[in-house]
């Protein structure tokens, strides 16, 4: 029996009236015209049928905060940590939560059902440590949380996160994180990207570091990273966020680095959104863009995907939690406009992310898990350019969510005229699919 059928869907990958099949929250069969009946059926009329979104690099802990206790005036990295300093000590277990909560809600809205977010362990308390805990419990049903060790204030610079860090761990939290370029120098930051990897490959951990989200050159704990992670064999389960000083390093240098990471099996995680505002700050003009090399990168066969970072928090005012948008600045920012770099972009914020997270069951072959969102738009360029409603969001092939289609009128001359933004649209039009 099957338990859900999808009809008449484009796929990601360019197929189109494909119908798919879930049974027991598998998917169970993509083909053309599938036979039989379903207890329930959802039309997609010829919309975009994709796996979820991935944010492979998020802050639940800060999300929403803003204004608390103020709000970041100059947009600068260093104000948004001295005023995630101000708000930590007033931080409860309570506040963290509603928050996180709040956004594991516009998360699921917005079709994202695996978000790996960092959790600051600078605070001795781990008030952030316990509330994510709970949050991550809470969402098992429909959000993939993986949670991240994080020592913001520097895993040497602020001496009790050697601890912190470690606690965190033991309470439950899957990978380790780091911050090398904020140590007091570039030796401690070699230092703790050789401890962290050391403390990861001991108790069989993943790690996602920060790491160099500076715009000097010189920041280069990216090669380190890379190294230890060949040397300790923990290829394919480390990832460089960030990345920015690769935007500024010195051409010859990137031209060793890259074949590095790629042949240490690095996953790469660019911020766009973030980084665009958050870098070139010392600069007059020209002023760098300060998002990390992506298109060479992925050119040089690493892979790269694209986190939203922040949401309303010290260091971003704006947001809400929409990969599309972040998707969409990326490959602006990038310059990534033809059609297989726009597809790079759409895979940054989905298979990507899933391959960085090392997600199971993730995509929509058969076995797979049947995790969907299906959008207002015909395809991936369409969805990238109009960022459109998540009509319909599937979890383990039940309806998590649903958001009616947008529709917009023009009244002229003493006429409604129904416009759609969508330049090749779904079958019917504006009144978009329909489940029975
Ligand atoms: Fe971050």
């Amino acid at each position: 029996m099957i338990d859900l059928i999808i009809r008449d869907a484009a796929l990601p990958d360019g197929r189109k009236n494909c119908d798919i099949a879930i049974v027991n929250g598998l998917i169970d069969q993509v083909a053309p015209m599938i036979d039989g009946t379903a207890a329930k059926e959802i039309d997609a009329a010829g919309c975009l049928a994709a796996p979820p979104f991935v944010d492979s690099h998020f802050h639940l802990d800060a999300a929403l905060s803003y204004g608390q206790p103020r709000v970041n005036q100059s947009g600068t990295l260093l104000e948004g940590i001295a005023l995630w300093g101000e708000l930590k000590p007033r931080l409860t277990i309570d506040n963290i939560k509603a928050r996180a909560e709040k956004l594991c809600w516009w998360a699921i809205a917005k079709g994202t059902l695996a978000i790996r977010s960092h959790v600051d362990v600078s605070d001795d308390r781990l008030l952030a440590v316990e509330a994510l805990l709970d949050i991550q419990r809470q969402f098992k049903p429909y959000i993939d949380i993986q949670l991240v060790a994080f020592p913001q204030d520097g895993y040497f610079r602020y001496a009790g996160n050697r601890s912190n860090l470690k606690r965190a761990l033991d309470m439950g939290v899957d990978v380790v994180g780091g911050i090398p370029h904020f140590e007091r120098s570039m030796n401690d930051g070699t230092k703790s990207v050789m401890a962290l990897c050391r403390l990861a490959a001991d108790r069989g951990l993943r790690v996602d570091m920060h790491c160099d989200e500076s715009d000097d050159p010189l920041s280069r704990h990216i090669e380190t990273l890379a190294f230890e992670t060949r040397h300790l064999g923990l290829g394919g389960r480390v990832t460089g966020s960030h990345l920015t000083s690769m935007h500024s390093m010195d051409n010859y240098y990137v031209s060793r680095l890259l074949p590095l990471i790629q042949e240490a099996g690095v996953h790469a995680v660019a911020n766009p959104l973030i980084n665009i505002t958050l870098q070139g700050r010392h600069d007059t003009y020209p002023k760098r863009r300060g998002m990390t090399r992506v298109k060479e990168m992925l050119a040089a066969g690493i892979n790269v995907s694209f986190g939203h970072d922040c949401v309303m928090d010290p260091w971003y005012s704006l947001g809400s939690h929409d990969m599309l948008e972040v998707a969409h600045m990326g490959l602006h920012v990038g310059q990534m406009t033809g059609t297989d770099e726009m597809r790079q972009a759409f895979d940054a914020v989905t298979a990507n992310g899933a391959k960085t997270l090392g997600l199971d069951g993730y995509g929509l072959s058969p076995g797979c898990h049947a995790d969907l969102v299906i959008l207002q738009a015909s395809d991936i360029h369409e969805a990238l350019r109009l960022k459109p409603a998540r009509l319909y969001v599937i979890r383990r092939g039940k309806i998590i969510s649903r958001t009616p289609p947008a529709l917009s009128q023009v009244l002229l001359d003493g006429k409604t005229l129904k416009v759609d933004f969508r330049h090749f649209p779904c079958q019917n039009g504006n009144e978009g699919p329909a489940a029975t």
